[in-house]
């Protein structure tokens, strides 16, 4: 090796390399991320599918357990025991119970992007030095059945949001 090619400074690729490898925290970031889309997706699926199989095979009359109650009890015991936060809340401006209304601005955000017919919004917050996936996805009216008790619902246009899931889940 030659004493030029010994003493030669860093050139601009070794920079960017070692730049690149100063920063995996960031690459790593990303990871969590997409693995925390990914649980919310399982997530949805599971909740809205059982919510259809609880409606379509225990709601017989408007006196049964409301398949919304059954979900919200859910939310709570996963909430309880350190999981993740899940709330259902109104779209439609007439919920059938006033407290389910957005509640924060990224749920007042939710609503409109919701009814402007995406299938999904999410917003990415800091608390305390972590990060949270906070995420919306729209319910439509699922069944004949959720018109039972929910008369409103007769009106809306099939896939039309009327509800929405919001998710909080810490990104690790
Ligand atoms: C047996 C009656 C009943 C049926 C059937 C029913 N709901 Fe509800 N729903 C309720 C009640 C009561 C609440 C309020 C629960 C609470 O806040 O404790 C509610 C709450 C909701 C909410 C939150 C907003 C609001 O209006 O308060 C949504 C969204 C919702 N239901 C969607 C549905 C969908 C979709 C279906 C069909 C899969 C459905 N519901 C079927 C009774 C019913």
């Amino acid at each position: 090796m030659s004493t030029s090619q010994r003493t030669r400074p860093l050139s601009l690729v070794s920079l960017l390399t070692l730049s690149l490898l100063a920063a995996p925290s960031s690459g790593q970031a990303d990871e969590a991320l997409e693995r925390t889309r990914k649980q919310l997706r399982m997530l949805d699926d599971l909740y809205k599918t059982a919510v259809v199989l609880i409606t379509t095979h225990y709601i017989n009359g408007a006196a049964d357990l409301p398949s919304a109650s059954a979900a919200m009890a859910l939310f709570d015991a996963m909430k309880e025991k350190g999981w993740h936060e899940v709330r259902l809340f109104d779209v439609t401006g007439n919920p059938l119970v006033a407290r389910n209304i957005a509640k924060d601005a990224f749920e007042e955000k939710a609503v409109d992007e919701l009814r402007a017919g995406k299938a999904y919004y999410e917003q990415i917050e800091e608390r305390d030095g972590a990060r949270y996936l906070r995420a919306a996805t729209p319910i439509p009216v699922l069944l004949e059945k959720c018109t039972m008790c929910h008369p409103g619902y007769q009106r809306r246009k099939a896939g039309e949001a009327i509800g929405a899931l919001s998710y909080t889940m810490l990104i690790e």
